[in-house]
């Protein structure tokens, strides 16, 4: 669906956006394991602004392709983002229920602030509203995997962003 070099290509435009958008600040990235860490990665050594990260991981998903609904925290931070910048950065919003979930749950520890970028968006499956800061690609409602995204936690290394044909499967 998007070629390695796009996606590189429109990394580093947002870098550069978010770079300038906290020039003069200190930037406290929010990787949200597993599958931002690519992109959490191949963003953060583009930036021009100090950094300092941390790491959280939902489950809001089976093996599938299909959400359970249910939004679970099982790895928290390590510190505390209280009078913090902090940049959540996810890889793909779907129904929106992890990140409106997330979200809430970070407002609550007071950061300075708090914003969200993901490198895909798929806004045809919204259910739950999410303020959605910077966005890497817009996306049609297909299942994907590549750069982070996984099926039944394979394909997350590829380089690129390709579509999972389900033969006889329709979500
Ligand atoms: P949401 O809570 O429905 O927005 O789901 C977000 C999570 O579902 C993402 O962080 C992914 O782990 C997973 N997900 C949603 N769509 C896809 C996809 O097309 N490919 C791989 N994982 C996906
Ligand atoms: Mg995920």
């Amino acid at each position: 669906m998007i070629p390695e070099a796009d996606v590189d290509a429109r990394i580093r435009q947002l870098a550069e956006k978010i770079s300038s958008d906290y020039a003069g600040k200190e930037l406290h990235l929010i990787c949200i394991l597993k599958g931002s860490v690519f992109f959490t990665c191949e963003l953060s050594k583009r930036l021009t602004v100090p950094v300092t990260m941390d790491f959280m991981s939902l489950s809001s998903y089976g093996d599938g392709t299909k959400t359970s609904g249910v939004v679970r925290l099982v790895k928290d931070l390590d510190e505390s983002i209280e009078n913090k910048d902090v940049l959540v950065i996810e890889d793909i919003i779907d129904s929106g229920r992890t990140l409106s979930y997330l979200m809430k749950n970070l407002k609550q520890r007071r950061p300075a602030s708090l914003r969200l970028c993901t490198l895909l968006d798929k806004p045809e499956r919204r259910v739950k509203k999410v303020k959605v800061d910077y966005i890497g690609f817009e996306i049609p409602d297909e299942f994907v995997v590549g750069y982070g995204l996984d099926y039944a936690q394979k394909y997350r290394n590829l380089p690129y962003i390709g579509v999972v044909e389900l033969e006889g499967e329709k979500d």
